[in-house]
């Protein structure tokens, strides 16, 4: 395994429409290293999400993990999760702003409008469909990563970019307090 290098804004890769996967290439070992190498760089610099573009792979791969944090028992956890040519259905409903980072826009934090419940269909590792409905965390999550395979960033997302944030000054003006930190995705 490898940790990977991440692209950040600027890169022109991370503006691109990534390809899908030919369903025929998700088991060849190519594709399995990538995706491990993807989750251990989202481990290694404490990301919750990854998108095949964002480690300069132009193609239909992302994955993303929550893991449970003892100092913010409130924040949400998510399952290590992988998805490979995902359609993403936003659900009616009105939209939720909430806090996003991410690793190509690093030490920085904005509030993004997200549909708050979303609806994915896409293949897993092993190439086999999943088809299934979040909301709140995990679905702002899964909107941000398949966002990147459209060459879409969250600032693009943003209503306005007046909460437009430098990580050090998040923390002084726009933290609540025991709030946990928007991660990184
Ligand atoms: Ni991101």
């Amino acid at each position: 395994m490898a940790i990977l290098k991440i692209a950040e804004i600027g890169n022109p890769i991370l503006r691109q429409v990534a390809r899908p996967l030919p369903d025929d290439k998700v088991r060849s070992e190519a594709v399995q290293i990538l995706i491990d190498d993807m989750i251990e760089t989202m481990r290694e610099y404490d990301g919750a999400g990854l998108a095949a573009p964002q480690v300069r792979h132009s193609v239909q791969i992302v994955v993303y993990e929550a893991a449970a944090n003892p100092r913010y028992p409130e924040a949400p956890s998510i399952p290590l999760t992988v998805l490979i040519n995902p359609t993403v259905i936003l659900l009616p409903g009105p939209p939720e702003g909430g806090w996003e980072g991410c690793l190509s826009i690093p030490e920085m934090r904005g509030i993004v409008p997200r549909a708050r419940s979303v609806r994915v269909k896409a293949l897993d590792r092993l190439g086999r469909p999943v088809d299934f409905t979040v909301e709140g965390f995990h679905a702002r999550v899964l909107q941000h990563e398949t966002d990147h395979l459209q060459g879409i960033l969250f600032v693009d997302r943003m209503a306005d970019l007046k909460s437009l944030t430098r990580l050090n000054e998040f923390h002084r003006f726009w933290m609540k307090p025991g709030e946990a930190d928007p991660v990184e995705t």
